[in-house]
């Protein structure tokens, strides 16, 4: 029996990692779970799966919730809490699933701590990737993505990198990938939320509407399987069947299939080595729709363009892109600018900062600090 502690459990795959953990209730059990404000979904999952801890970041939320909890479950508050958890002796299992830079310290700690750790949190490693897989090896973590693309390429590395000439990611190209670019100013919160393929977070899903979901990925993959950026390929692909593919020296290609839920990646990450019912239909290829894949186009989707050249510039500028980006998504999504403004403001932040190395965790985090608060400048002068 395995114990988890779920980060972001009221979340997209937080609900789909419990999905998993029902159908297998002999191979798991819930330690601690964790939300921000969402203290009346919390309370419905502390009833049905009566954890250790429940962590509600937000004080208020943790008030609420200790008043209406019936169960024995223990609530704490602040993003402390979370750190402690996951470090907790018994906690076998952390699913990092908190969305945006507010889930690096705790992911962190799991691999301080020598967890499993099953990464959702991608900025994570766009954050901290040296320091993180340092803290890996240091402390003899596990790390498994989560993110289907990197499940994809981590089960394809099974047999090692020998060999190996590139990886490719798939994008799906969203919901826009055929919207003409002067469309693009009259684009919704809501039009850019509905992925065709994929039910996500609001967050991730405008990440996917701009493709920059798809540059943090692929900083995800620089770090995750310590490649050079020459090494890491995007292509559209927008069936999202196939889930991303290794290249070798010998012409050979693996590619990982499936059917678009991550509860596939999801369940394998809590099972590997082994395999386990997901719940996920098998795909049948007879009854699939034609596989297409196309070049990304750069010159619409600018935000993956500012993700690779970010990661060619290394130090600061990653950190950088994503806190522009957590900044203004946001402000996307709360009608104040429209969606692209949403490139326009990673990119004048990117110039705008002093571009430099980062060598502490101080560091990343007074810059992440830094480049938000130049983002909400720089908003201001847009606006
Ligand atoms: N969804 C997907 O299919 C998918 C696929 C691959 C990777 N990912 C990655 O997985 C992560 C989660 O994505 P998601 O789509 O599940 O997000 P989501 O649906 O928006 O859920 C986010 C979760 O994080 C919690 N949270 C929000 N702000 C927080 C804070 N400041 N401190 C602590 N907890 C906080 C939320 O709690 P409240 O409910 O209380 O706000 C919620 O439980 C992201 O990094 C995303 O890039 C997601």
């Amino acid at each position: 029996m395995k114990n988890i502690t779920l980060l972001g459990a009221t979340g997209s795959i937080g609900k789909s990692t419990l999905l998993v953990v029902d159908l297998h209730p002999d191979r798991f059990n819930i330690f601690a779970l964790s939300a921000n404000t969402n203290w009346q979904q919390m309370l419905e999952l502390c009833n049905k799966y009566q954890p250790n801890y429940a962590v509600m970041v937000d004080e208020q939320s943790a008030e609420k919730l200790s008043n209406a909890i019936i169960t024995d479950t223990q609530v704490l508050s602040g993003a402390q809490a979370l750190d402690e958890i996951v470090a907790h002796q018994n906690t076998d299992f952390v699913m990092a699933a908190i969305v945006g830079a507010a889930g690096m310290s705790s992911a962190l700690c799991a691999a301080k701590a020598g967890k499993r750790i099953m990464l959702a949190n991608k900025e994570s490693l766009v954050l901290a990737g040296d320091i993180f897989m340092k803290a890996v090896g240091t402390f003899n973590a596990e790390l498994i993505p989560v993110d289907s693309e990197h499940s994809a390429i981590f089960q394809c590395l099974q047999s090692g990198k020998s060999g190996l000439s590139k990886i490719q990611l798939t994008a799906s190209g969203g919901p826009f990938l055929h919207t003409p670019i002067n469309q693009f100013k009259f684009i919704t919160p809501d039009q850019a939320c509905a992925h065709p393929n994929w039910s996500m977070g609001r967050k991730i899903s405008v990440d996917s509407a701009t493709m920059m979901n798809k540059g943090l990925e692929v900083i995800e993959a620089h770090y995750l399987f310590s490649l050079a950026p020459k090494q890491i390929d995007v292509v559209v692909h927008p069936q999202s069947i196939v889930h991303s593919s290794v290249y070798y020296e010998d012409g050979s290609t693996l590619s990982q299939l499936g059917n678009p839920d991550m509860r596939t990646a999801i369940s394998y990450a809590m099972s590997y080595p082994q395999r386990i019912n997901s719940g996920v239909a098998t795909l049948d290829l007879s009854n699939t729709p034609a596989l297409e894949f196309y070049q990304p186009d750069f010159g619409k989707f600018t935000c993956l363009k500012l993700a690779f050249e970010a990661l060619k510039k290394g130090g600061n500028a990653m950190i950088t892109i994503n806190a522009a980006n957590e900044i203004a998504v946001e402000h996307f999504l709360n009608h104040k600018i429209d969606f692209l403004g949403i490139p326009k403001i990673i990119d004048q932040t990117l110039s705008t900062m002093k571009h430099t190395t980062l060598n502490s965790l101080e560091e990343v985090i007074n810059n992440d600090f830094v480049a938000r608060e130049m983002a909400r400048e720089t908003i201001k002068r847009y606006g």
